[in-house]
């Protein structure tokens, strides 16, 4: 069987997204840490231990991380060159022909369709939904964080600004709550991404996941995707 080489993701795409990944791994960690005190050092009564304020201090650079990750990769997805294949994705999204051939092709009744851009409808609206769940989780995030540090620097620049934001949520212990649920909507996603992924690469016989790590796929010759 023939194949060719085919480049789909550009370096700056790959390395954002396994930055994300690492990130949101440990956010969830120490996210779930800074829910339920799951581990304490044996007392001392030297002010020495301060491993809450070390777990919150991970969260927050990993927090920060996602921000600075996310931000550039949004960048990217509006304007760098190489990403255009992924904004072609629009066209396929807006194509109802598009959306039924894809949920034929996951219920094993038929072909694949032909796609234009990057991702299928499914994949665009799952990832659109995660940007917005990204997005609500940064801004919950750093109205958590000024209140650690509104002495002075980014803590003080941002506290005037999210202090609003908080009254609007309705409190800072709303805040964490809306903080918290939202971990759940990124934890729900994450299996379910995966599993996709899975699924094509398998199905698909073309080397998918590869992309996402080397940056080519290896579709057939003549293949439609
Ligand atoms: C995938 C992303 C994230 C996850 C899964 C996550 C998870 C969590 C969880 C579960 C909590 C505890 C809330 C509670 O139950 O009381 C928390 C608290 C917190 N998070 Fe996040 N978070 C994320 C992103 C961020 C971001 C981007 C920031 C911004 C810097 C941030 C800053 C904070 C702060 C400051 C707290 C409060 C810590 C405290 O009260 O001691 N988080 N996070």
């Amino acid at each position: 069987m023939k194949r060719k080489i085919e480049f789909e993701f550009s370096a700056g795409l790959r390395i954002t997204h396994w930055l994300r990944a690492i990130a949101i791994f440990v956010l969830t960690v120490t996210g779930f840490y800074l829910t339920y005190v799951f581990i304490a050092p044996a007392p001392s009564d030297e002010p020495v231990l301060f491993l809450n304020a070390k777990f919150r201090m991970w969260h927050e650079i990993a927090g920060f991380v996602l921000i600075a990750v996310s931000l550039f990769k949004l960048y990217l997805f509006l304007f760098d060159r190489i990403s255009g294949k992924e904004r072609l994705s629009f066209l396929d999204f807006i194509s109802p022909k598009v959306w039924f051939q894809q949920i034929k092709y996951y219920l094993f009744m038929g072909e694949h369709p032909h796609l234009r851009g990057a991702y299928n409808p499914l994949q665009f609206i799952a990832y659109v939904g995660l940007y917005a769940m990204v997005f609500v989780i940064s801004l919950t995030g750093l109205v958590l964080y000024v209140h650690g540090y509104q002495g002075g620097g980014l803590g003080l620049f941002l506290y005037d600004y999210m202090r609003p934001l908080e009254a609007m949520m309705g409190g800072l212990a709303m805040v964490r709550e809306i903080h918290h649920i939202v971990m759940w909507g990124i934890l729900i996603f994450l299996p379910i991404h995966i599993y996709m992924a899975i699924f094509n690469s398998i199905m698909g016989k073309e080397g998918s996941m590869d992309a996402i790590i080397s940056g080519y796929k290896f579709p057939e010759q003549n293949s439609k995707h």
